[in-house]
């Protein structure tokens, strides 16, 4: 089976594009990261996935005002030119509109850094900590319109310590991002994740064993 053609939208840093082109490199992969764009034109994460030579394009979402569909088409139209496949946010800090969701609609993922339903939105780990909660951890989902809220893929959770702060429990909790990113795209490129009654359906994964509710392979 062809590998699919992933592109990755960025803002930042872009620790979990980084994890997700190494785990692409790998052997058997399903996937290979074919574009990398930010809305940032200083993001760190382009010069990053540069020196990995895949082609990173920023796209300024300021050059278009208001218009965040103008923004999107400039978008859709590289990921068109790139005849990608399928489109990962990593850190991506643009709310994007049910136009562009819904072309992409069940190939778009997103990584958020809280155990969805909880902690939408962002500051989710002072949230957590402020919540009181002794878990926390990063899902992958699909995305729909509505931020935050579509098919769960992956989670995986880390305790909460009671000496954390923010950035320790942020640490924490990206390491954890790194490995089920690449693991929920492998799923999806391979497809077997199916969405039923709004909810992903995994053929062939079986109880994950522990707290670290990773979707294991059979
Ligand atoms: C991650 O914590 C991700 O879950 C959230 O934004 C952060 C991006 O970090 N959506 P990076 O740019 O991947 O390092």
């Amino acid at each position: 089976m062809a590998r699919k053609r992933v592109a990755v939208l960025i803002s930042g840093r872009g620790s979990n594009m980084r994890a997700l082109i190494k785990a692409a490199r790998t052997k058997n992969y399903p996937a290979s990261i074919a574009l990398v764009i930010s809305n940032e034109p200083a993001a760190e994460g382009l010069a990053l996935a540069r020196k990995a030579g895949i082609p990173a394009l920023a796209i300024d979402h300021r050059r278009y005002g208001k218009d965040r569909e103008a923004f999107e088409r400039a978008m859709q139209a590289e990921l068109e030119r790139h005849a990608i496949d399928l489109v990962c946010l990593a850190g991506f800090m643009r709310l994007l509109t049910p136009w562009f969701v819904g072309r992409w609609h069940g190939r778009l993922l997103n990584i958020h850094p809280a155990l969805l339903p909880s902690f939408k939105g962002l500051d989710t780990h002072a949230r957590a900590l402020a919540a009181g909660v002794k878990i926390h951890g990063a899902t992958v989902h699909f995305v729909v319109p509505e931020m935050d809220s579509g098919p769960i893929i992956a989670q995986a959770a880390v305790p909460v310590y009671e000496t954390d702060t923010a950035e320790t429990l942020a640490a924490r909790v990206l390491k954890l991002e790194h490995r089920i990113y690449p693991l929920a795209l492998k799923l999806v490129a391979l497809g077997r994740v199916r969405v039923v009654d709004g909810r992903c359906v995994i053929a062939g994964s079986r109880p994950p064993k522990g707290a670290l509710m990773v979707p294991q392979q059979s």
